[in-house]
């Protein structure tokens, strides 16, 4: 069975009783699969199975800290995948929020692989609004400042990020041109 497959039952299971976290969760996969198809098949499952389960940790039943990367993380950690666990607990710059909320140790103790894969999953989110909407990423930062307000650690933690996170699309858009080139254009 492929990894994406399972992926999409389990955050499904997990996140179906949370209305739009699921609907965006299943967005954020929508976007994963149209790069993958520029990335090797083994790693296009992988980003489509990390994008199913990014936000898992939002589910009160995985709740340990509260904050979702961390969570998230542990979970898929206690269920031996260990390099979605990685991909998770570092998606979309988490290592910033979690210096804030004195959890950055805890992630640590998952790699972070730096990879065009784990750019390509924030990159994922960064362009999914939280109901599932496309959007650009300055709109995506705007939405959360509305959301949780300046003051909060996941505004402050994404500002901080935002270099980063920038250099992650950047890595993304070329595969993001690749694919949509090759809807205009089979090969
Ligand atoms: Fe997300």
């Amino acid at each position: 069975m492929e990894l994406s497959y399972w992926a999409q039952r389990h955050a499904r299971d997990l996140l179906r009783p949370l209305g739009r976290r699921w609907r965006h969760a299943r967005s954020v996969a929508e976007k994963a699969r149209e790069l993958g198809a520029e990335l090797a098949p083994a790693d296009a499952d992988l980003l489509v199975a990390a994008a199913y389960l990014h936000d898992i940790g939002y589910a009160p039943e995985l709740a340990v800290t509260g904050f979702h990367p961390l969570d998230g993380a542990w979970h898929l950690r206690s269920l031996g995948f260990e390099r979605l666990a990685g991909l998770v607990a570092h998606h979309t710059g988490a290592r910033y929020e979690a210096r804030l909320r004195g959890l950055e140790s805890a992630l640590a103790e998952f790699d972070d692989e730096e990879s065009l894969v784990s750019a390509a999953l924030t990159y994922c989110d960064l362009v999914t609004g939280p109901s599932g909407e496309r959007m650009i990423p300055a709109q995506r930062l705007g939405d959360v400042e509305v959301r949780y307000g300046e003051e909060s650690p996941v505004t402050r933690g994404l500002l901080a990020a935002w270099p980063e996170l920038m250099d992650a699309v950047e890595r993304s858009e070329g595969l993001q041109q690749l694919a949509g080139q090759a809807v205009v254009q089979p090969r």
